[in-house]
Formats: structure tokens, C-alpha cells, sequence
């Protein structure tokens, strides 16, 4: 008994403060309220990346008004290193790929008006074996702040042994959060984003918040609608644990990237949006087509995804063709709802490979209120639809497609709607009378 209370105490002590059960429900150090937004290196160009493609992409970004629509960070992926520390043990740039060096890159981007990102891992190496950050969590953030950057995608590669660790994967995170504590409150500067790229593993929407601003909740997302559906699907169990300071991540957009319809990216690029991941753009801007702008500027859900006054996410309210709480990779839930500073958003995702008509009662969603009707506004078509009372049909969803709508409060429903309760469950008179039966 004595024995094993030592030994208790002794793991323990292995532990930063972060890693020890925490009333905190968020990680609040000032930033990342809100889920960020910006542009990386990794889908389009996976290892192939050089100085010139960062810059070019930023000028982009700028140039095509993506900045002004909100992607404001300009990250660097896995690869920008050298194989091998210094002697000194530091990271090195590559001196091919990045010949002007990081400061020089990251000043330039900060004159542009960007936010710069860089990448690390939580174990020996990174996932392309460039070196991890693993017990070098002080030297590593230490140099990243003094190459200009703001932000730190953290990944989930080359484990160290359990012998080695001791701390399984949240004492592992907690080493880099603690880390990023202890220099920004050493030199007083903001401490880094801290984005962990964990992919899902040990259900980080339970714990990653004490330590950073957001989370993968997935493994690597691909430029097909299978692999949004999958990750639209996954994601349905977890949606209600984005809140400010604290947002599931469903991986770097593929809208732009060759692999889908038109309708299928604007459904992915809706499910990021209205459940709060990231919207990190990861493709070639040189190439970007009017569609793939017109989806990545969709200023009526960019304004939903950074709600400053709400921070929570859409969650199903219904499956739909399944079943609730099916887990189903190909037929995800079909009926999400949320809270927005000015009205109730609507997502309805046709899983199906023909068009469909869509129908709900408006008070399926909880965020509803009986009684009373609403105004819709279309936030693809960016017009005002009339007014809902009781219950809509979205007709022709089209295959893969997504009806995408902000319900305002209008005022009370038309007298005399009949049957009396929307949802006719237990409706009684107030004489006693049950409505239902
Ligand atoms: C994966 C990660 C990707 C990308 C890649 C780089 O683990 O999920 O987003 O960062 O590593 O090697």
C-alpha cells in the first residue's frame, strides 16, 4: 500500500500543472478565442515546399482577398528542416528550401499582414522524420518565437517508448503546452497558438483544451468526398465540445484541390465552418478557379464560424436516413443545428448519390423556439427565402450538396396553427385534456 502511494507521487511529479484534472474548461491565455483561419503548405505540396511557394501563396492570399475574408496565418508544414540538429543541438532551416532563412520569411509575412505558423512533432521525429521536438520542447519553442513565428501545429509521430515516457499522450502534449507557458511568461510576449495535430486518438476533445486552442479530431481528411463524409460522420459524436478557446480540428481544407464537385466542397467547407474547425486553406492559389473563391469567401458563414459572441458548433439534431447515433461512414448525420449571435444556422447535408427533398419542423432544432415563425436567409445563395413556420422542405438538395440556413426570429406564428403543439408529445390543455392521444 505505502509502496504504491510513493509511487503514485513519483509519476506525479513527471507532470506539468496542465496535465493534472482541472476545473479549467479552457485554456484562456489570450489567444485563440476564436477557431483560426489561414493557409498551409501541407495538401498541396506535402514536401515540395520552398520559401518561394510560402511567399507566393501569402501574395496570393492577399491579392485574391482571402486576408480580408479572414486567413490570416500563413503556416509551414512538415520538411523545412534539416535532417540533423545543429551541434548545438538546435533545428536547422533546410538551406534549400528556405535559403533566406525563417526570420526573413516570417518578417516578410508579418509585413504583409499574416501571422506565420510552423510545425513540430511530440515525439523523436516528425511524420517525414525530420527532427520531433521530444525533450526539446524549451530549446524548440524558444527558437520558433525567435524566428517570428505565432502558431504551433504539433503532430503525433514517433512515439517514444512507454519506458522512455512515462506520460502516455496527454503527459506528452503537456510538455510542449507547459513549455509554450513558461516562455511567453519568461519574455512577455503572447504565447503561441498551440494547434495539436493528435489525430483523434485518446479523445483529445476531452482533455487538449487545457493544454492548446485546438485539436485534430481525425486522421489525414483527402481530396474526396469519402473522406469528408468519414470525417463529417466522426465528427457528429464530438461537435458539442467547440467552445471558445478550445476547437475540434477536421484537418486542412481541400476545396481547390482536384477530387470533387463543386457541391461536395461547398458541403465540406460548410461542415468546417459551422462546427468551428479551423478553416485552414491547403491548396495551390495559383491555380484557384472562381468556384474554388467563391467557396473559400463565403463571408456569410466565415462571419458564423468567428461569431464572437458564440463560440459553440452545429451538432445533429437528426440522422436523417440512419437512425440517431448511427456511426456510419458513408451516410453521416443529415440534420445540424446551432446557436449564432443572430439566429439559429441550419446545416442539411444530402448523403445521397440523387438529389433529395430535405424536410424538418423547425423545433426539432432545441435552439428553436415554439410558436413563433422565421425569416430564412440562404447562406449560399445569399438571399432572403421567405418565412418558416412550423417545419421546412429544402426541395432538389443536390447529390453530396448542403442547404446551408440562418433562421431569424420573425415573431409569433399565425394564430390558430393547428394541431396545437408543433411536437405533439405530451401536449396537454391546460383543462387536462391531452392533444396527442
Ligand atoms: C500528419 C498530419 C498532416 C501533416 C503530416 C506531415 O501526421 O496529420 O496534417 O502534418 O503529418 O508529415
Amino acid at each position: 500500500m505505502t509502496i504504491a502511494v510513493v509511487g503514485l507521487a513519483a509519476v506525479a511529479a513527471v507532470f506539468t500543472v496542465f496535465s493534472k484534472p482541472s476545473p479549467v474548461r479552457a485554456l484562456d491565455n489570450g489567444v485563440g478565442k476564436l477557431p483560426f483561419m489561414g493557409w498551409n503548405t501541407w495538401n498541396a505540396y506535402h514536401c515540395e515546399i520552398s520559401e518561394s511557394i510560402v511567399l507566393d501563396n501569402a501574395k496570393l492570399i492577399k491579392s485574391l482577398g482571402l486576408l480580408d475574408a479572414g486567413y490570416n496565418y500563413v503556416n509551414i508544414d512538415d520538411c523545412y528542416s534539416e535532417k540533423e540538429r545543429s551541434a548545438s543541438g538546435d533545428i536547422v532551416a533546410s538551406k534549400d528550401r528556405f535559403p533566406s532563412g525563417m526570420k526573413n520569411l516570417t518578417d516578410q509575412l508579418h509585413a504583409m499582414g499574416f501571422k506565420a505558423g510552423i510545425y513540430s512533432d511530440s515525439g523523436w521525429f516528425t511524420c517525414q522524420l525530420y527532427p520531433g521536438s521530444y525533450q526539446n520542447e524549451d530549446r524548440d519553442i524558444q527558437l520558433f518565437q525567435d524566428w517570428g513565428f505565432d502558431l504551433l501545429k504539433y503532430d503525433n509521430c514517433a512515439v517514444p517508448f512507454d519506458e522512455v515516457i512515462k506520460e502516455g499522450m496527454v503527459g506528452k502534449y503537456a510538455r510542449m503546452a507547459g513549455a509554450i507557458d513558461k516562455l511567453s511568461k519568461r519574455t512577455g510576449k503572447p504565447p503561441m497558438l498551440f494547434s495539436l495535430c493528435q489525430w483523434g486518438r485518446e479523445q483529445p476533445w476531452l482533455w487538449a483544451r487545457r493544454f492548446g486552442q485546438s485539436w485534430r479530431t481525425t486522421d489525414d481528411t483527402g481530396p474526396d468526398w469519402g473522406a469528408i463524409r468519414s470525417i463529417i460522420n466522426q465528427n457528429s459524436f464530438y461537435s458539442w465540445a467547440a467552445d471558445f478557446y478550445g476547437y475540434n480540428d477536421m484537418d486542412l481544407l481541400e476545396v481547390g484541390n482536384d477530387g470533387m464537385t463543386f457541391e461536395e466542397s461547398k458541403s465540406h467547407f460548410t461542415a468546417w465552418a459551422l462546427m468551428k474547425s479551423p478553416l485552414v486553406i491547403s491548396t495551390d492559389l495559383t491555380k484557384a478557379t472562381n468556384e474554388t473563391l467563391t467557396i473559400l469567401k463565403n463571408t456569410e458563414l466565415i462571419a458564423i464560424h468567428q461569431d464572437p459572441i458564440v463560440g459553440t458548433a452545429v451538432t445533429p439534431f437528426r440522422w436523417g436516413i440512419n437512425p440517431d447515433w448511427t456511426n456510419n461512414f458513408t451516410h453521416p448525420a443529415q440534420y445540424w443545428s446551432g446557436e449564432t449571435q443572430d439566429g439559429v444556422v441550419f446545416m442539411l447535408i444530402n448523403v445521397l448519390d440523387q438529389p433529395a427533398d430535405m424536410f424538418f419542423s423547425l423545433t426539432e432544432s432545441p435552439w428553436i423556439r415554439a410558436g413563433r415563425q422565421y425569416s430564412v436567409r440562404d447562406l449560399w445563395s445569399h438571399t432572403n427565402n421567405g418565412t418558416a413556420v412550423r417545419n421546412m422542405t429544402i426541395h432538389n438538395v443536390p447529390p453530396h450538396g448542403v442547404a446551408a440556413l440562418l433562421l431569424k426570429d420573425a415573431g409569433d406564428e399565425p394564430a390558430g396553427i393547428q394541431p396545437p403543439c408543433a411536437r405533439p408529445e405530451w401536449c396537454m390543455d391546460q383543462n387536462g385534456t391531452r392533444i396527442d392521444q
